[in-house]
């Protein structure tokens, strides 16, 4: 049957009032009478607090001040673990960790009275290097075979340590909520940018000692998340929320630029060691990982970052014998949150450049070397998993080395000139939809109703952030129920109005919650019958027919999770990638320009091809600022980029001519055929490029983000006569 919106390209619902500029996002709401609120911050990385200092010079009865004392409930911001305080009441454990909370009528006010109050902190010897930390936040293994034998009786061992920076997300809206003070019902109400509603509503819960129907927390216009609105609208939530209790009043707590940079979490700084055994042919034989995360300061969301990491460390590639052992540890940074990818690109980008690595040592080429080892239908991962369909591995391989000719480029021949061109190529895949068991004791649940005018409204928890989300459930609700665009709306979400969809992360909302509407979509398609949609939509209304439907997820029946000894089903399903970067890397100054970014790439059928697309594209620009151009570092435990003019990122000038080709293997319980795509272009870019310039260069760069000054050096260290 032909499809009229599953792989059409339909207009975004979303699109002209954001283009118009009449989207309205938190900053955009102008509340009546509400109070600015303002956070104290730590200036130490860690210490202990004794108390405040308050100005005699400032009238503090033009302000609200509160502490830890003042939290109803827990002081806690609920998430994996318990750890991490609403406001710090003794120990602190980073720069800008929250300490007291002031909420004043004007920013002039709130400014005088934050700059009133100092902490009086008794500073302890920080912890920066994870490798010097003591505290765990979480420690997993995941075995099959016998990785050490093999290792001890190989030929062949080759070895390899990666390390990658941190990362910011970098959003084009900055955090920000408002919180109202209780209603007339008893009933919280936050507002705000964020990606998952009900988390925010579970942190209220707790920091309140609310239930949750006396909690309501409602999405507004959010612009952009990248996993970076994932944990911490949770706490700056409960911020706002305590000083509206206080005061009385709605209290907006919006973040300038420079106060998101400092406080908020970043990507998880790794550090990744293999030790591979190889026979002549460069099969793998058997792997060794060890994978290292600082965590920063509180748990927050690591173990699972750790956890996803450590699935994909591997790589898209075939062993028997494994051993992957990783750590995410605390050190006195600011929490590493969730940021796209959720910790494979970091040790999918260890695993490529140990790939090029392994390729150069023996002489194999890069695409060779791959070929020979990938993953394919039948085999299994490093978790036991049976990889039993939609795996795109050699699809998208063969459709790189069309697009590219990279299976016959001379890799790291000798280059001429003070501008060394290079082409680098990366392979890899990422698990769509929570790790394990997570979908299965999440259950998503999404609900339509058919209104009186024949339209349907969808009620999900998932939230547009950019990424296209409403245009998705508008083609996968029209394809299913059979009737037009217009005759879907999409309900804001809003946890006293729509279901528990989940949290908009983990590449699940296509796959996931999007199957969970076609599975709603057809029962109510066959209830009401066939023929014209309104008209016997309207019919079925009139004659007393029920409207409403209400479908959860059910996991694919094969499915199968050990979480203690971490075997089995990781994820349902997959989706697989290949990049080719081309660079051009100036001696002289040691600058990189990516001139053009190729990929293909299997996320089953392509709901949207055009969000797929631009979802593909943007994620790897951002990986290729990842790759060289992203730094983020500290000083004493205080964020040097705390700036956009520090925090550099890439800009429209700085993007490569992108290719970018769908080769689709669908996935039969994925909406029709659908996987997941929004993390993925993350795993491969950076590793691409340090493959291009390990093609121009000759350099074998362990590191990201490559920057001019590391590439410099490493120049020098192989070209000493060139040292002035
Ligand atoms: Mo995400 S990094 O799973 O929002």
């Amino acid at each position: 049957m032909s499809r009229r919106f599953v792989g059409a390209r339909l207009a975004r619902p979303d699109g002209p009032d954001k283009v118009a500029g009449r989207a309205r996002y938190v900053a955009d709401t102008n509340v009546a009478g509400a109070w600015l609120g303002g956070t104290v911050r730590s200036p130490v990385a860690r210490g202990v607090l004794e108390g405040f200092d308050f100005d005699p010079r400032f009238d503090f009865s033009r302000c609200v001040v509160v502490g830890p004392g003042d939290v109803p409930g827990a002081n806690v911001v609920a998430m994996l673990a318990d750890d991490l305080p609403l406001l710090a009441s003794r120990a602190v454990e980073h720069v800008g960790e929250a300490l007291a909370l002031v909420a004043a009528p004007d920013e002039a006010t709130l400014r005088a009275a934050l700059a009133a109050i100092a902490p009086r902190i008794v500073p302890l010897a920080p912890i920066f290097d994870p490798r010097e930390s003591q505290r765990v936040f979480k420690r997993l293994t995941i075995e099959k075979g016998d990785a050490p034998r093999v290792l001890a009786q190989a030929e062949r061992v080759i070895e390899g340590e990666y390390e990658t920076g941190s990362q910011e997300q970098m959003y084009i809206e900055p955090q920000g909520v408002v919180a109202y003070p209780m209603d007339a019902d008893g009933t919280l109400v936050v507002r705000g940018s964020m990606q998952c509603p009900y988390y925010v509503q579970k942190a209220l819960c707790r920091a309140f000692a609310l239930p949750p129907e006396r909690v309501r927390v409602v999405q507004d216009a959010t612009g952009g998340g990248f996993g970076g609105k994932e944990d911490y609208p949770c706490v700056l939530a409960c911020h706002a929320a305590l000083l509206a209790l206080r005061t009385g009043r709605p209290v907006s707590m919006i973040y300038d630029r420079h106060e998101d940079l400092v406080a908020t979490p970043k990507r998880h700084p790794s550090r990744v060691r293999h030790r591979t055994a190889v026979d002549r042919d460069g099969r793998l034989l058997a792997m060794e990982i060890d994978v290292l995360l600082d965590g920063g300061a509180y748990t927050t969301l690591s173990p699972v970052v750790l956890s996803r990491g450590c699935i994909h460390a591997t790589g898209p590639y075939r062993c028997d014998h494994v051993r992957i052992a990783g750590r995410a540890v605390a050190t006195n940074h600011v929490p590493y949150g969730a940021f796209r990818g959720f910790g494979a690109p970091q040790t999918c980008f260890a695993i490529e450049r140990h790939m090029d690595r392994i390729a150069h040592e023996l002489g194999i080429h890069p695409f060779e070397l791959r070929r020979r080892n990938l993953l394919r239908e039948g085999d299994t991962t490093a978790t036991g998993q049976v990889l039993r369909e939609s795996v795109g591995s050699q699809a998208v391989m063969e459709r790189i080395a069309a697009l590219t000719g990279f299976d016959r480029h001379a890799w790291r021949a000798p280059r001429e000139g003070r501008v060394r061109r290079g082409v680098g190529l990366s392979f890899f895949f990422h698990g769509a939809g929570f790790t394990g068991a997570g979908e299965t004791l999440l259950q998503g649940k999404v609900a339509l109703e058919l209104e009186s005018d024949g339209r349907v409204l969808v009620r999900a928890a998932s939230t547009e952030f950019g990424q296209g989300t409403q245009t998705l459930f508008q083609a996968i609700a029209a394809e299913a129920l059979g009737c037009e665009q217009d005759d879907v709306a999409i309900a804001r979400p809003d946890t006293h109005a729509v279901p528990n969809s989940g949290p908009t992360v983990a590449s699940r909302t296509c796959m996931v919650v999007g199957g969970v509407l076609a599975r709603a979509c057809g029962e109510l398609r066959e209830r009401i019958g066939p023929g014209e949609f309104r008209t016997r939509a309207r019919a079925f209304l009139a004659q007393g027919g029920d409207g409403r439907v209400e479908q959860r997820y059910e996991p694919p029946p094969t499915l199968e999770w050990n979480e203690e000894t971490y075997r089995g089903d990781a994820y349902p399903a997959y989706g697989w990638a290949a990049d080719v970067a081309e660079v051009e890397v100036d001696l002289d100054t040691f600058e990189v320009r990516v001139t053009r970014f190729s990929s293909a790439l299997d996320c089953g059928t392509p709901i949207q091809p055009q969000l797929v697309i631009g979802q593909f594209e943007g994620g790897s620009l951002q990986a290729v600022g990842f790759a060289h151009l992203e730094v983020v570092t500290s000083r004493d435990g205080r964020c040097l980029q705390d700036r956009m003019a520090t925090c550099v990122i890439p800009t429209t000038l700085d993007a490569p001519e992108f290719r970018t080709e769908l080769v689709p293997v669908p996935f039969s319980r994925g909406p029709f055929g659908a996987k997941g795509v929004g993390e993925m272009p993350m795993n491969g870019g950076a590793s691409a490029v340090l493959s291009a310039i390990e093609d121009a260069l000759a350099l074998h760069i362990r590191r990201a983000p490559a920057t001019a000054e590391l590439l410099c050096e490493a120049w020098l260290a192989e070209h000493p006569q060139e040292r002035l």
